[in-house]
């Protein structure tokens, strides 16, 4: 069964958050602190190795229960289970969302088309673990009877950015293979990557779920080309292998079957990489690894299905969202991560989110009269206290951000995870606290500065303060916290989904430019050929065309 659909802004709980926003719109955090002595443990959810603090949020208990009310008069708990019992949620591609079923274990049951989908689920599984420890222990060796050194995963969007991230984040734990990722059509990105490769000891991993995307099949054609450069076409089978939907293409880009890694219609490409689309992942750090990071996402879908709404921390995480974008009127996210393991997790999350709510169009097919999808940005702390939280603490923009950070470092340095650790609990004070005008006159007086001196600087020393933060705590990275901490994400998508009456899982905004730069492309081939573009286009590509040297 689809999703409903219902205005959210014509529900009751909408009206009472408007007014409710009236009322506490202009007070300090600073003072609903000061109000109630057990704020930050009531806002506070603990939940296995997470310590998630929403406290530092803009909200009242009241908040909470208005946000709670309007998650229910959404229908979120019905919506909850279409999404996880496998209905066809994604209405407008026809199809179930089901990236869930990926980590759930042998015993559960989920039906799609009336068929039981885990059983295939896990066979999937037990081939990406027995071709793994084949690669690890060097029993798959490449034609010339190497062992595999390196790793090239080819592909693009949630077929890239997933196993990408993940691969890094989890780089502790990686094993003695060297992993690399090719994702732009950009020429110079294959090439830097592969220079540094011998083909005899390199494993290619072609990862799309189409098989039809530009970027990955240019990519993998021009690699091959490169790799049979110096090899036997008999040495393909040893180096490539891909994973798909769309076997019969992959099998005529010249993929033995056995070295194909079947995924499902149903698995949403930015919420893959729990699929046969982590092969790489489970490559780099091994199988037991990536069953670890499957079964940490499996406890947050439980936690997301089980929990109260009070005490569900994607859905929590969701509806504040919501309080900020469609009342406080802010457009964008932060996410600060303080760990360099997670250096790409903002990217990662910018696919996952802007691509499934950077909608306009409700479930009724109306064109929405509210914000929906919000920016998602983020480098990780410290470094971004370097580059762009200036704008954050005294801008004009009210930026709502999360915090991770981890009880325990990996390598143990307790000297640096202190220093890093005390700027993360600094920095939500500071944003929450702002400094007053008595503060700075209080430590100017410490400074010989003369009364016009002070007067002058006074005003660009004060900090409003009031700026929200999320802590999200956990306890030390590993490959099942990182697990729980991307389905909380990926559940806090849906629900924001469900809560602005949109369809999250189609991604047709990317496809006008796709077609448009395939008529591009014949017209920079051919030199006659024009389309009636406007005329800033049609000088760029005549600008292009005349100077370019090849
Ligand atoms: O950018 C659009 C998109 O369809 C993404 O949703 C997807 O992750 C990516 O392209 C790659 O698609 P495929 O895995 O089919 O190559």
């Amino acid at each position: 069964m689809a999703l409903k659909s219902t205005n959210p802004t014509q529900t009751e709980s909408w009206k009472k958050l408007q007014s409710h926003f009236d009322e506490i719109k202009a007070k300090h955090l600073k003072d609903l602190f000061k109000n109630d002595s057990d704020r930050a443990e009531k806002l506070t959810i603990k939940w296995k190795d997470f310590y998630v603090d929403f406290s530092k949020n803009r909200i009242t208990n009241k908040t909470i229960d208005l946000l709670i009310g309007l998650a229910e008069e959404m229908d979120l708990k019905e919506a909850i289970s279409k999404y996880l019992q496998g209905d066809i949620i994604n209405a407008t591609e026809s199809r179930a969302v089901l990236h869930t079923a990926l980590r759930a274990p042998k015993h559960e049951e989920i039906f799609v088309d009336g068929v039981n989908v885990i059983p295939e689920v896990h066979e999937v599984k037990n081939k990406i673990k027995n071709f793994t420890n084949a690669v690890v222990k060097g029993d798959h060796k490449g034609f010339t009877g190497k062992s595999i050194t390196d790793i090239v995963n080819i592909g693009i969007g949630g077929s890239d950015l997933g196993p990408a991230m993940v691969v890094e984040s989890l780089q502790y734990y990686t094993n003695h293979l060297n992993t690399h990722f090719v994702s732009n059509v950009d020429g110079d990105h294959y090439a830097e990557v592969v220079k540094k490769l011998n083909p005899e000891t390199t494993l290619f991993v072609i990862v799309s779920k189409t098989f039809t995307t530009q970027e990955t099949l240019s990519n993998a054609n021009s690699i091959r080309a490169w790799f049979l450069e110096s090899q036997p076409k008999e040495a393909v089978s040893k180096h490539f292998v891909a994973v798909s939907t769309n076997i019969k293409s992959v099998k005529e880009f010249g993929i033995d079957e056995e070295n194909i890694f079947p995924m499902k219609e149903w698995v949403g490409g930015r919420f893959s990489l729990w699929s046969a689309v982590g092969l790489s992942i489970s490559l780099s750090v091994g199988y037991d690894n990536f069953e670890r990071l499957l079964e940490g996402a499996y406890q947050m879908d439980e936690h997301f299905k089980q929990a109260d709404f009070k005490e569900n921390i994607p859905v929590i995480s969701a509806l504040l969202t919501v309080w900020y974008s469609n009342f406080f009127r802010s457009e964008s996210e932060v996410v600060i991560p303080y760990t360099q393991y997670l250096n790409q997790f903002a990217t990662y999350l910018q696919q996952g989110i802007m691509e499934s709510n950077g909608k306009s169009t409700d479930r009724d097919g109306n064109k929405v009269n509210y914000e929906t999808g919000t920016l998602i940005w983020g480098e990780p702390g410290t470094n971004s206290q370097h580059a762009f939280f200036q704008l954050i603490h005294q801008g004009t923009k009210l930026i709502p951000a999360d915090f991770i950070g981890f009880v325990e470092s990996l390598h143990g340095n307790k000297e640096h995870h202190n220093k890093l650790m005390s700027n993360y609990f600094a920095q939500t004070e500071a944003l929450m606290n702002g400094k007053t005008e008595a503060e700075v006159l209080e430590e100017f007086s410490g400074q010989s500065l003369s009364e016009s001196e002070i007067k002058k600087l006074l005003p660009f020393k004060i900090f409003e303060g009031n700026k929200p933060t999320t802590s999200i705590l956990i306890k030390k990275l590993t490959p099942t916290s990182l697990g729980q901490l991307i389905a909380m994400y990926e559940h806090k998508i849906f629900v924001q989904g469900v809560i602005w009456n949109i369809y999250s899982y189609d991604q047709f905004g990317v496809e006008l430019g796709k077609q448009l730069a395939k008529t591009i492309l014949e017209e920079l081939k051919d030199s006659s050929s024009k389309e009636g573009h406007d005329t800033s286009t049609q000088n760029l590509i005549d600008y292009y065309k005349n100077n370019s040297s090849f």
